[in-house]
C-alpha cells in the first residue's frame, strides 16, 4: 500500500506533538508543512528531517494546497484561523483534520461542514481523546454493561496556562479562554457518554482581565428517569480552569459500578469499580487499564483519518460532525450565559 501523506498547516507546539505521533504509523508520512512564516516552516522541516526525509516547507497555505502533494491536512493554527484554513483545503477537495476547538463558534463550524459537503471532502475535529486506547477501553466497558446505566459524570480539568501575558490562551482576540482551550474536552466526553442533548445547563464563570474565561463550572442535565418518589436526572458536571492545576479526572457513575479515568484528556489510565453484594461500591477497583503510552498519543486520531479517507468516508463514526457541531453549540450557550463574545462575532 502506498504511503499516506499528511500535510500540516500551522507548525507550532501541538503540530510537533502530532508529527511525533505520525512517526509511530508504518504506512503514513509527513510530506509537507505550511506556515505564514518561511522561517517557521523551514525550522519545522529541519527539526523533523530525520523522521520524514522528504518533508517539504511551504511559506503559504495556498502553495501547499495547490501542490496536490498531500492526502490530508492537519490544521493546528489559532482557533480564530481554523475556519478560513479548513475552507481553503476543503474547497480543493483535500481531507482535513482540524484541531480542537473546531472553530470559534457553531456558526463557523456549520460553514466548515457545509464546505466539506459541497466539495465531497473528509472533515474531522482532532478530538484526540476519543481515539486513545483508554477511551476506547472505557467505551467497551460501558458497552459491555460493566457499570450498568450511566447516571452521572464528573470531571475536573485544569492546568496553569495563564503564566505569561503573550500566551494565546489568555488572549480574547486569539479565541482564548478555558472553555475553548480545555472545556471542549469534557463537553465532548459528556456528549459521547449521554448521546442526547442537555435539557438544562447551569454554570458559573471567573473572567480574567483580558476578557476570557479563566475558569468555569457547568452542570448539564440529559433527561430524566422515573423513580419511586419523582424524577432523577442523568447529570454531568465539569470544573475547568486554565489558571489552576486540578486533578484532571473523569468519574463515570452507573447503576452497577463506576469508572475513574486519570488524566482523561490524554488517557493515562482507567479503573473500573463494581457494586458489591452489600449494595455499595467495592473499596478496590476490579480492573485497572493502564496501557503503555506510545509516543505522544496523536497517532490514534491520525490513524482514524487514514482509515476513513482510504475507505472513501467523508466523516468519522467515532467523532461525527454532528457531535462536533453540538459541542460548539454548547460552548456558544455557555458563553452566552457569561456574556463573552469574541471580536468580530
Ligand atoms: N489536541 C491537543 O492536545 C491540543 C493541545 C494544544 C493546542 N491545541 C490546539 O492547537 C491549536 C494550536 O495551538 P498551539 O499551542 O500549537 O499554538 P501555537 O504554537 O501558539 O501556534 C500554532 C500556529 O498558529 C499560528 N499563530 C500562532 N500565533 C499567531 C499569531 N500571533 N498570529 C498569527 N498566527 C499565529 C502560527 O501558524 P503559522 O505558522 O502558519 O503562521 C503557528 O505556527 C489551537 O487550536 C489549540 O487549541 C490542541
Amino acid at each position: 500500500m502506498s504511503m499516506f501523506r499528511f500535510g500540516i498547516a500551522g507548525p507550532g507546539a501541538i503540530a510537533r506533538r502530532f508529527a511525533a505521533g505520525l512517526g509511530e504509523l508504518a504506512d503514513v508520512t509527513l510530506a509537507a508543512v505550511a506556515s505564514h512564516s518561511k522561517t517557521r516552516a523551514e525550522e519545522f522541516v529541519r527539526e523533523h528531517q530525520s523522521l520524514f526525509p522528504k518533508l517539504i516547507a511551504y511559506d503559504s497555505y495556498e502553495k501547499m494546497a495547490d501542490a496536490s502533494l498531500v492526502d490530508a491536512v492537519y490544521i493546528s493554527n489559532l482557533n480564530t484561523q481554523h475556519q478560513k484554513t479548513a475552507e481553503l483545503f476543503l474547497s480543493r477537495g483535500i481531507p482535513v483534520l482540524c484541531e480542537k476547538p473546531f472553530a470559534l463558534n457553531a456558526a463557523q463550524s456549520e460553514r466548515m461542514i457545509a464546505c466539506a459537503r459541497d466539495h465531497n471532502a473528509f472533515l474531522m475535529e482532532a478530538m484526540w481523546t476519543r481515539f486513545l486506547p483508554v477511551t476506547v477501553k472505557v467505551r467497551e466497558w460501558i458497552r459491555d454493561g460493566r457499570i450498568g446505566t450511566v447516571l452521572r459524570a464528573y470531571c475536573d480539568f485544569g492546568m496553569e496556562l495563564m503564566t505569561e501575558e503573550d500566551r494565546r490562551t489568555v488572549a480574547i482576540e486569539k479565541g482564548g479562554g478555558a472553555l475553548l482551550d480545555l472545556g471542549v474536552y469534557p463537553l465532548s466526553f459528556f456528549g459521547m457518554l449521554f448521546k442526547n442533548r442537555p435539557t438544562e445547563i447551569v454554570s458559573t464563570v471567573s473572567k480574567a482581565v483580558t476578557g476570557v474565561d479563566s475558569s468555569f463550572e457547568a452542570v448539564f442535565r440529559y433527561g430524566q428517569r422515573n423513580r419511586l418518589f419523582g424524577n432523577d436526572y442523568f447529570t454531568a458536571a465539569a470544573s475547568v480552569s486554565i489558571d489552576t492545576l486540578l486533578s484532571n479526572q473523569m468519574k463515570i457513575i452507573g447503576t452497577k459500578g463506576y469508572i475513574n479515568i486519570q488524566d482523561f484528556w490524554m488517557g493515562r489510565s482507567a479503573a473500573w469499580t463494581e457494586r458489591g453484594d452489600d449494595g455499595f461500591f467495592k473499596s478496590e477497583p476490579s480492573e485497572i487499564f493502564c496501557p503503555e503510552y506510545r509516543s505522544t498519543g496523536y497517532q490514534y486520531e491520525a490513524a482514524e483519518v487514514v482509515q476513513c479517507v482510504r475507505s472513501g468516508k467523508k466523516e468519522s463514526d467515532v467523532m461525527p460532525l454532528s457531535e462536533t457541531l453540538h459541542i460548539m453549540a454548547l460552548a456558544d450557550r455557555l458563553r452566552a450565559q457569561w456574556g463573552i463574545v469574541f471580536p468580530g462575532e
